[in-house]
């Protein structure tokens, strides 16, 4: 097969590109997600593929959702953090662009991309990803295939609990991880220290005119960069649950390599060091036993659209 399209689709952009067998991106495009309505999220997507395609010969269209697929990869039956509804999204794609579509989970998605091309390239059998972004994304790879479950929802990793009775989460339970780690936790705990502890947060508030609400995750990282304490402590906050999430996944499946990718690392050792740190003080048997070595991604932004094109092709 030659070329094929991955579109991902998350809560704040469309990405479509052009990907090649090797992986690499040949031509890409973006639009904003139309909050909440998945008529014009259809519409974005259709328009991103037929832009791409009108420059290349496309055998195929893969699609990566930021929401729970059915196991015939066409339907997005659920999403916490937008509105589709057993959305058909395959079948509307197909019909509209005259490609075969496959549906894919954002988060699977990106995992197969770090484990084809990017930080876990050298693994040949297992590797768990997590993206910390809006939501928390997951995927697991065993034997060298990505694990979807029985029915399509498997390596939903972000709703994982650790807080019984914790933060409300959009998919109905109280306390998932995604309440703990992805971008809106890191907002959250930064303003509410920032609200207690004015005066440790002083580079943070001055960022945002004093303005506690005008605190945003790009904010949070400037802030932390020059050292103000909020801004530190909500990313050591975010890191310590991730840790104890890594942790718990090598008890289960002990795998040869953990990555971490989404939006929030851009914030680097900010996140990674505080994680690493909890994940080892979580594994009491460290240092007895080997276990997984935890990576940042490589692939940055277009994991979730080069996997999902990669996915297309098998
Ligand atoms: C959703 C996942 C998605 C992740 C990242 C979570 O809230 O349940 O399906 O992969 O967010 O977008
Ligand atoms: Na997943
Ligand atoms: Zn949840």
């Amino acid at each position: 097969m030659g070329l094929t399209i991955g579109v991902d689709i998350g809560g704040t952009k469309v990405l479509g590109g052009v990907v090649d067998s090797a992986g690499d991106v040949l031509a890409q495009t973006r639009r904003d997600t139309p909050a909440q309505d998945p008529a014009q999220t259809a519409d974005r997507i259709i328009e991103v593929i037929q832009e791409l395609a009108a420059g290349h010969a496309i055998d195929a269209v893969g699609i990566g959702a930021a929401g729970w697929i059915d196991a015939t990869r066409s339907i997005v039956q659920f999403a916490p953090n937008l509105a589709w509804r057993n959305e058909p999204l395959r079948d509307k794609i197909t019909a509209a662009v005259g490609l075969p579509v496959v549906v894919e989970n954002d988060g699977n998605a990106a995992t197969w991309a770090e484990f084809q091309f990017g930080a876990g390239r050298d693994a040949d059998n297992s590797m768990v990803l997590f993206t910390v972004g809006t939501g928390i994304g997951g995927g697991i790879v065993i034997g060298g295939n990505l694990v979807r479950g029985t029915n399509g929802i498997a390596a939903e990793l972000g709703h994982m609990m650790m807080v019984p009775g914790g933060h409300p989460c959009g998919c109905g339970r109280h306390g998932c991880l995604e309440q703990y780690t992805a971008g809106p936790a890191l907002i959250r705990f930064a303003k509410a220290d920032a609200r207690e502890k004015p005066e440790l947060a002083e580079q943070l508030l001055a960022l945002v005119g004093g303005d506690v609400d005008a605190i945003r995750g790009h904010t949070i990282t400037e802030a932390a960069r020059l050292g103000d304490a909020v801004a530190i402590g909500a990313f050591e906050q975010v890191g310590r649950w991730l840790g104890v999430a890594l942790a718990d996944i090598v008890q289960i499946l002990d795998p040869q390599v953990i990555v971490v990718g989404g939006g929030v690392i851009d914030a680097g050792d900010l996140l990674m060091k505080p994680a690493r740190a909890s994940y080892e003080d979580q594994l009491a048997q460290r240092g007895r036993l080997p276990v997984a070595e935890v990576r940042p991604a490589l692939l940055g932004n277009v994991a979730g659209m080069v996997g999902a094109a990669d996915l297309a092709r098998v």
